[in-house]
Parts: C-alpha cells; structure tokens; sequence
C-alpha cells in the first residue's frame, strides 16, 4: 500500500527506503499511515488543488495570494505587512500545573511553528537571530515546516535544519497539514524527534514529564491520542504537541495539563487590534491565538513564526513562544 510515494521525484533526496516507511507505519500506527499515505498521494495527484477551504490550507498557486498581494500594493500597506513578517516577538507564557514535580520548577519549552521555512530566503538566518540569545531546556516544533504540500519538500527541509543548527537542547517535533511524512528521516538525522502519535519522557531525578506528539488532526486527521498516551501513566504530568488547537476537547479529556498549538498564524491579516478575519472554523475563535482553558487543561496557540503564502503580516505579529513550567495554581 505504500507504493505510489517511493517513486516520487517530488520527493527528491526525501524519498525514504520502503523499510523506513515500515518502521514510520510502526510508530505512526498502521490505520494512521495508510490514511496518511492515501492523502499525500491524492494531493500530489490533484497539486493546486491544495486542501480544500479555508485560508491556512490553500496552496500558493492558489489566486488567493496573487489577490491578497495585489489588495495590500494598492492599499499602500505591502511593505509595512514584509516588515512585520519579519518582525518576530518573543513571548513569555507562564504555565502554572498543580502537580508539577518540584524538579520541573521553571522548566522551559521553546516553541517554534509554522516556519513555512522556505518562503523567503533570509527567514531562517532572521529566526537563528531571534532565538539565539534565549535560554530554554528543550525546543519544540509543532508542525507545517514547508510553504507548499505538494512540492519538492527539500528546501523547507534544509532552511529548517539551518534554523535549528545552533540548538544544544532536545528538539521534539509534530507534522502539519502542509508536511509529508517524507520530511521525516532527513529531519531525525539531523536530531529532530518526531513524536508521530508517540510521547517521550523528560527525567531530573526520579521526577518524570511526559510529552507526548499527535499527528496533524486538521488535514491528515491521522492523530491518534490512544497511541500517543499508551503507557503513560495516570497522574503524571502530560504536555502535548498538537499542530491545531482543535484537538482542545480531547486533549481535555484525555488528561494533558498542557496543549501547545500553532496552525492558525493568529490570523496572519488581521484588523486592527489583532481581529481574525479568516480562519478554516477548524475550532472556536476562543482558542485560535495566545492562551486559553479548557477544564483543566490549559492551552496555547502560536500566531506562528513564519506566514502562510505571502511574507506578510497585519496586525498579527509572528512569534516565538517560551513556556515557563510553574508549580502551583495560578
Ligand atoms: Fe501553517
């Protein structure tokens, strides 16, 4: 069932050995892989197709861009919305967990996500730039690393690596809906871990976290908590990767303390005071940028460090997140 992919000069360099699938079926779960499999081949079947609706699933061949662009020249705004594309903001959000392990006081997750790393060429080397003085104990990426998801996937793959070169501490990893499960090999050798439906654990001491990664629950829809959480235990502390914040509902139930999420860019184009014009409905305005609750689970969603489509941004600044671990309730 995995034919159809391996011969894809798409997939240049990427194109994995059929052993390697085998192994990604493995930890992907093998429902999950097929289903994956079946959708990349369709996209790449159907190209400027894209996604179907919604703004953050259309292909760059799509009109859409060519028109945005066009609206923001006339407007007189194009310049400033480049500028701000580049104009990364580093933010701090606390996450207060009740049963935090002492030894996990202050622990720091630094999340990059929606790099679209090949957009622009002078976007990796802007990221480095940002992230470099910065002090955190692991990295996370969660999810949509290429501009294009049909397309040679090599370029973002590269421009990805570039950013991450410098980074000392783990670096933990999901998939979007742009990104092919063909990035995956590349990424690993060069120290990204996937967590494709899978989770790690995080010791100091005896102390234990747990973070655990699904695989993108708004295109693929290949996410599977089940898989993702077998073996962890009840009460530890669970913090999840999730590329879309529309999984907000089960990752409450399931038990997680944290959700980071990007997919939304915040908007990307917004109006005035950071108003979301447009948005796929994949989950309520209340969750689609900064934090938010849901019961007990708390939650975050990134405007996202790169932009969708065009290196332009309005009312929407992109970010790169660090997330302060605290013990306590608020
Ligand atoms: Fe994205």
């Amino acid at each position: 069932m995995i034919h159809g992919w391996l011969d894809d000069p798409n997939l240049g360099m990427m194109n994995p050995c059929e052993e390697k699938l085998q192994a990604y079926a493995a930890r992907l779960g093998g429902k999950e892989f097929q289903a994956r499999m079946q959708a990349e081949q369709r996209i790449r079947v159907r190209r400027g197709e894209g996604q179907g609706k919604g703004f953050f699933r259309f292909e760059p061949t799509i009109n859409l861009y060519a028109f945005i662009r066009l609206c923001l020249k006339l407007s007189g705004f194009w310049n400033r919305a480049l500028r701000n594309y580049f104009d990364i903001q580093v933010v701090r959000n606390t996450v207060c967990i009740p049963h935090l392990p002492r030894e996990f006081e202050g622990y720091t997750i630094l999340q990059l996500t929606d790099l679209h790393a090949d957009l622009h060429p002078d976007f990796p080397g802007r990221v480095k730039e940002i992230i470099a003085p910065l002090e955190y104990d692991c990295l996370a990426l969660t999810g949509d690393f290429c501009t294009c998801t049909y397309s040679d996937h090599t370029g973002a793959t590269t421009a990805t690596i570039e950013i991450i070169s410098g980074v000392e501490v783990p670096i933990y990893a999901t998939l979007g809906n742009h990104d092919s499960l063909a990035k995956v090999p590349l990424m690993e050798a060069a120290g990204i871990r996937f967590l494709l439906n899978e989770h790690v654990v995080i010791r100091r001491g005896e102390a234990e976290l747990y973070l655990v990664g699904i695989d993108d629950p708004n295109f693929y829809k290949t996410h599977s908590f089940q898989r993702a959480l077998r073996g962890v235990p009840r009460d530890v502390t669970k913090v999840l990767l999730s590329h879309s914040p529309q999984t907000h509902t089960l990752a409450a139930a399931a038990g997680v303390d944290f959700l980071m999420a990007g997919h939304t860019h915040g908007g990307q184009i917004c109006l005035p005071g950071g108003r979301i014009l447009m948005h796929d409905r994949s989950a309520p305005r209340r969750v689609l940028a900064g934090a938010w609750q849901e019961g007990d689970l708390q939650g975050y969603t990134s405007r996202g460090t790169g932009s969708s489509g065009l290196p332009a941004r309005l009312n929407c600044l992109p970010e790169v997140t660090l997330h302060i671990l605290r013990r306590g309730s608020d």
